[in-house]
């Protein structure tokens, strides 16, 4: 089922008093999602992505803007007929049913001709079960199972009305770090049997990096970038979503356009992107004194895009070496950094000439990123 958002935007009231200003939580939200596909919802805590998952499913009704499942319009369906599975950040499931009869629940709210049998509800949530690789439990009680079967009993209940949308409000939240990894897998492959629409918010960047067709990156309400996730890592728009995505983050420096070159400090980098002096009209203080050939940007640099290079044109203060097998981290310090330590990571045997107290590095022109000083727009 392809989603369409055309401007949906949702505003609540502040409670309070002294600031009259409402919150909105999702701003303009314009967006297509296509059929079949799996989207993960990325952003910090409160940029308003469990509002968004519920305004797809009708758990909240939009202030301004439409949502199209298909063609159909169903901004004013309500959640039980718009045949969405959903997930919510704070699963529950009930605690004195079985397994079976949890994953069956949503199966005895079926009236009319939709109506089950009770062979038939069993069978059903058998299918959902055997999905998510639980279907040997189906009589244990939620207290009996470990925390990574619960989360799949609450998976098994959303898909067991064999959905046309499949929500994922932080599914994986509750797991320690292996099984999260391999519930994910698992659920990236439940997605591509089913080939259910699915939408995973999270907030955790290389989770929604490895199992999304697309990520939607958004910050207090707004959408920053959308797109295949190495597209959005390899080409961010701006300085936020540069700084979201990867880990160890991308290392931003104080940095200069002057004539036609990047300088960090008083050390020229890398050749300037054509036409990339001109510095964004209206912006013609003092400090630029000439706007043609001078701009203050932020320069920022993948961990991977440093290259131990005795020639190199970047120095940096050393401050030590962190060996983690088949990579080595340099951790670096620089007056124009932003941040406090620079994390480089190079390959293990690149590592073995350094000594002393400083490093040189030259720069691998595809991981540097340069942005705006004012807008933080890339450049
Ligand atoms: N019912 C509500 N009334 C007022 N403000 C709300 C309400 N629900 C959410 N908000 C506000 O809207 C913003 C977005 O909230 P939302 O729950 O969508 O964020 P989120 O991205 O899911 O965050 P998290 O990662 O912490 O779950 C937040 O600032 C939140 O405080
Ligand atoms: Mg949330």
């Amino acid at each position: 089922m392809k989603i369409t958002l055309e401007h949906l935007t949702k505003r609540f009231p502040n409670r309070n008093k002294k600031i009259k200003e409402d919150v909105i939580a999702a701003s303009d939200l314009t967006f297509e999602i296509p059929d079949g596909k799996l989207i993960g919802l990325l952003g910090p805590s409160g940029c308003g992505k469990s509002t968004t998952l519920n305004l797809i499913s009708g758990l909240e009704t939009p202030t301004e803007g439409r949502i199209y499942f298909g063609d159909n319009d169903v901004t004013d369906v309500p959640p039980e007929n718009r045949g969405v599975g959903l997930v919510f950040q704070n699963y529950a499931l009930y605690p004195h049913l079985t397994v079976e009869d949890n994953i069956a629940f949503p199966l005895g709210n079926l009236r009319g001709k939709d109506k089950l049998t009770k062979e038939q509800m069993h069978e059903r949530a058998l299918e959902a079960a055997k999905l998510v690789q639980i279907d040997t439990l189906m009589e244990r009680k939620p207290n009996e199972l470990s925390g990574g079967q619960q989360q799949r009993v609450a998976i098994a209940r959303a898909l067991v009305k064999m959905p046309s949308v499949l929500l994922l409000d932080e599914p994986l939240s509750n797991l320690d770090a292996r099984l999260r990894l391999q519930t994910r897998e698992e659920l990236s492959r439940i997605q591509h049997e089913t080939g259910i629409t699915t939408i995973f918010v999270t907030h955790d960047q290389e989770e929604a990096m490895s199992i999304s067709d697309m990520i939607v990156v958004m910050k207090e309400g707004v959408i920053h970038q959308i797109g295949k996730p190495q597209e959005v890592y390899d080409h961010p728009g701006n300085l936020f979503v540069a700084k979201f995505l990867g880990t160890p983050p991308i290392n931003v420096f104080e940095g200069e356009i002057r004539d036609g070159k990047v300088y960090i400090g008083d050390e020229a980098v890398l050749d300037a992107p054509n036409g990339s002096a001109n510095a964004t009209p209206g912006n013609t203080d003092g400090a630029s004194a000439d706007a043609d050939s001078y701009r203050k940007i932020y320069v920022g640099i993948r961990p991977e895009g440093f290259i131990p290079d005795e020639n190199g044109a970047l120095t940096v203060k050393l401050n030590k070496i962190e060996v983690m097998g088949r990579d080595t981290s340099i951790v670096a310090e620089h007056p124009a950094f932003t941040g406090t330590t620079i994390r480089a990571i190079v390959p293990s045997e690149d590592v073995e000439g350094i000594t002393g107290e400083t490093v040189r590095f030259s720069l691998k022109p595809k991981k540097v990123h340069l942005f705006d000083h004012e807008t933080e727009e890339t450049i």
